[in-house]
């Protein structure tokens, strides 16, 4: 195994905490595959779950883990044919143990940390970050230390982070702001940053790939997709799936690597702003804003390692509307019974773009990640859906109602 700087391929030593390199650039850890034995026949017999791959993860000893991973890969036949793209399947993220894939990056990030002896882990969230961490901090008996943006996280991974016990600080400025002064704060007391720029957490992450080549090969006509479609924030995820994929790559577990494509939300979106323009770094836009504040991120720390993915994979990279992304979360709903998040919308509403500008062939097999769970975010439940109506406890009046919504 090593931790190798993406841009000058400096090698570093294992025992580093740092996240970058002296020349600023993101670390990742790579191993020699050669000495890795995984047989197919095997794995498709053991269930999905993290640590069944763990010939490749950076870990070695028992794992802090509440058995994360194993998410549903659903067919998605509904939605399928009002696209009208060859075959759909939605890999639904929020069904982790605190309803978002954090969880896969979590149970690494805070397993390296046991190793390390550190006593306490921190991170800036736009919130389901901060739920995970906060859970696996429990879990490893470390303290957790939260920044939040101000009044832009949802209310169901607030409450996450602060009934599993972490010091949840609001801070007043976005997460960007965040982000930096939790850098500085971890270099200066010691505490372990659990952001997505540590590279242990991608480790976990990368999962979603080996999971999915798995869950497909049990699924006819099926095995490795053409494309697959990730809402994309501080940029970690689709760059950790790629890895994956490009991991089974190598190991000639399958025969090419899928189109990544990111979606991000219109007005935080420098990451597709960087793509389209053929820009080798990203613009940072000031002041993001999104209906989907999970991704409501101007500044993403992994965009080169993100940009990477998306090109080297001959992917896409596009931004939806506020409303195609409420739209995107409604029809997920209801034509195939999938609750998301909005953020989590976005990779449906993303491929809804794509297909109808013809970057997407309709003969593809597409997989999109729903990142998060619907209940995460309730106060968006109630902006979009009619509140209950109330009714007097009597039959005439029940019935009288449901007249009235008969005819209306
Ligand atoms: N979807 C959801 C539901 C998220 O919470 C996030 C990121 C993303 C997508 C984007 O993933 O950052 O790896 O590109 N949430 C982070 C957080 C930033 O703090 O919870 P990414």
């Amino acid at each position: 195994m090593n931790l190798e700087c993406i841009e000058c391929g400096k090698k570093h030593d294992l025992s580093t905490v740092a996240n970058t390199c002296s020349c600023d650039g993101l670390l990742e850890i790579s191993y020699d595959l050669s000495e890795v034995n995984f047989s197919l026949k095997d794995r498709t017999a053991i269930p999905p779950h993290v640590w069944k791959y763990r010939e490749l993860l950076p870990i070695s000893g028992v794992p802090v883990s509440l058995m994360e991973g194993g998410t549903p890969l659903y067919r998605c036949k509904r939605l399928e044919a009002e696209c009208g793209v060859k075959e759909l399947y939605v890999k639904h993220e929020g069904m982790n143990p605190t309803g978002s894939f954090k969880d896969r990056g979590m149970t690494v990030g805070v397993s390296r940390a046991a190793e390390l002896g550190i006593k306490t882990v921190a991170c800036a969230s736009t919130g389901n970050t901060s739920a995970s961490m906060a859970i696996y901090a429990a879990k490893a008996g470390m303290k957790a230390l939260v920044l939040l943006p101000s009044g832009y996280v949802a209310l169901g991974k607030v409450a996450q982070a602060l009934m599993h016990g972490a010091t949840v600080l609001a801070v007043k400025g976005n997460f960007d702001d965040a982000l930096l002064l939790i850098q500085r704060v971890c270099s200066e007391k010691g505490f372990y940053l659990l952001n997505s720029v540590n590279p242990y957490r991608l480790e976990g992450q990368k999962t979603i790939a080996f999971e999915t080549i798995d869950q497909l090969a049990t699924h006819k006509n099926a095995n490795v997709p053409d494309r697959v479609i990730v809402p994309v924030g501080n940029a970690g995820n689709i760059s950790a799936i790629y890895k994956g994929f490009k991991e089974f790559h190598e190991l000639d577990i399958i025969n090419k690597v899928p189109m990544m494509t990111g979606i991000q939300a219109s007005r935080s979106a420098p990451i597709v702003d960087a793509f389209r323009r053929g820009l080798a770094q990203i613009e940072p836009v000031a002041e993001p804003q999104t209906v989907a504040t999970a991704i409501r991120i101007g500044n993403p720390i992994n965009a080169p390692k993100a940009l990477r993915a998306i090109r080297q994979s001959n992917g896409a990279a596009e931004s939806v509307t506020d409303q195609e992304i409420l739209k995107a979360q409604k029809d997920l709903a209801r034509l195939e019974g999938i609750g998301v998040e909005p953020a989590s919308a976005t990779s449906l509403a993303g491929l809804r773009k794509l297909i109808a500008q013809g970057t997407i062939d309709r003969d593809e097999t597409v997989v999109c990640v729903t990142t998060g769970h619907l209940l995460k975010d309730p106060e968006a439940i109630m902006k979009a859906c009619r509140p209950p109506i109330e009714v007097d406890a009597n039959f005439d009046a029940l019935y009288s109602t449901l007249s009235e919504l008969e005819r209306s």
